[in-house]
């Protein structure tokens, strides 16, 4: 398994172009499953996660090519309805493949997918959803096997506005026969471009980016064409490696307008952030100020930014609290950060992290994508020499990192073996 050593501390210099947005992606290549034609996605980015949701159209029959960040899918005929246990849990993104296949096909077996570093990750939403619109759920083997002769409208009130719930109903609704409203749906950015890039294949949708979004089933969805928008977290985390080495970063091509809570954190954490259409030019303070955060459902702060803030905060002048609402525990990356010489304290969803004036460089394990860049970031700005293991949850969210960072002044080199 590959890792990463990591010489600092550096100061970040210069400047970096943000890949497409995962989150956005995985959604729209599930899509394809349901136009019965070729589609194309362009601004992909080439990481773990692609190749697993790659792997799992080709097994349902959906062959697909990625060149340079344009990839190619052929939904014209679908040989197979199940998505097997060994991709499913490697990649919970997965189960994506239920809404569409139920839709289109009026079958789906699809593996449950397991839980992941800080905890379970249930699918009563997504399942109590496909009920809702006329689908029979059982779950057998550790499968689900939903079965439906047409979908039908209903109203879904979601008891969590889950982006994968309404990810997921949302596929399965463009096809039901009828009106579906959902309410308290996510307001992601990338629920948003998911819908847009359905309107566009024939569906009928209104309040994309709303908690309450209304669909008018049609008969078909056509194969479409795509542009993925930015990655908020990829560029989110570029922003807090300048403001944790106090470096200064030029981040292109990103939408600073999906990421306006991250900003006003860094900016309250003393970072200057100057923004200028799909540009954000990001100043690292001399010292981090402490500030307190809350993460929350779009458009508040993003869960999936916490464990890099974090990192961030352990090097503040003063104390700083992080509440985590999204998830039960997502802290896994609390221990891996003390190695460093951070000083936090856990009580329930809330660390409460006591800045420190340096880290110290050490040998590290990543946990999933978000809490290892959340080490690197740690890593960068330790004292000495940083080894951080397993780093292919690195992989499945960030593509050539390490090259990114290394062309603005870090010490990275990646260990395969
Ligand atoms: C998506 O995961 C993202 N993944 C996650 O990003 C992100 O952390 C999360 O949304 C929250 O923003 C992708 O988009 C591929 P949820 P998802 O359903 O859809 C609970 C990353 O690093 N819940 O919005 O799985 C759930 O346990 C990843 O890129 C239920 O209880 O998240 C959690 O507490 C990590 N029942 C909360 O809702 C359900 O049926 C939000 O989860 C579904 C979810």
């Amino acid at each position: 398994m590959d890792s990463f050593t990591i010489k600092g501390p550096c100061r970040l210099n210069g400047s970096v172009s943000v890949g497409g947005a995962k989150n956005a992606m995985l959604p729209l290549m599930a899509a394809t499953i349901f136009t019965g034609g070729k589609c194309t996605l362009t601004n992909v980015p080439d990481l773990r996660d692609t190749r697993t949701m790659m792997q799992l159209l080709e097994v349902l029959g959906i062959p697909s090519s990625l060149e340079d960040g344009t990839l190619n899918v052929d939904a014209s005929k679908v040989t197979s309805f199940e998505a097997p246990y060994e991709l499913v849990r490697t990649m919970r993104a997965s189960i994506y493949a239920l809404g569409p296949l139920v839709a289109r096909f009026g079958r789906a077996r699809v593996s449950m997918p397991g839980g992941c570093a800080w905890g379970p990750r249930p699918i009563d939403l997504h399942l109590q959803g496909l009920k809702a619109l006329g689908a029979e759920i059982r779950i057998d083997h550790g499968y689900i096997d939903a079965l439906a002769d047409r979908l039908k409208g209903a109203e879904i009130i979601l008891s969590i506005p889950s982006v994968g719930a309404t990810v997921n109903l949302l596929l399965a609704a463009v096809l039901a026969e009828g009106m579906t409203v959902i309410e308290n749906a996510a307001r992601e950015p990338e629920i948003t471009v998911l819908a847009e890039a359905l309107k566009a294949a024939g569906a009928i949708i209104e309040g994309e980016g709303t908690s309450r979004i209304e669909i008018e089933g049609v008969d078909e969805i056509k194969p479409f064409e795509y542009r993925v928008i930015p990655d908020r977290i990829e560029a989110g985390t570029f922003a807090a490696a300048a403001a944790i080495t106090g470096g200064r970063v030029e981040i292109n091509d990103c939408e600073p307008a999906h990421m306006s809570a991250v900003i006003d954190k860094l900016r309250a954490c003393g970072a200057e952030v100057d923004v200028s259409g799909a540009t954000m030019i990001v100043t690292g303070p001399d010292r981090i100020e402490a500030v307190d955060l809350d993460t929350g459902y779009y458009p508040a702060f993003p869960t999936d930014m916490q464990a890099q803030m974090m990192a961030v905060l352990c090097l503040a002048d003063g104390a700083s609290s992080i509440v985590e609402h999204v998830y039960s525990d997502r802290f896994t990356h609390v221990p891996e950060l003390k190695r460093f010489g951070a000083r936090i304290t856990l009580e329930g969803n809330v660390a409460v992290v006591s800045g420190v004036e340096s880290l110290q460089g050490a040998p590290v394990m990543a946990t999933d994508i978000r809490a290892s860049s959340a080490l690197i970031l740690a890593a960068l700005v330790a004292e000495g020499e940083t080894r951080i293991l397993r780093i292919y949850h690195i992989d499945r969210g960030y593509e050539k990192i390490e090259s990114k960072l290394k062309a603005m002044g870090a010490s990275i080199e990646r260990i395969s073996g």
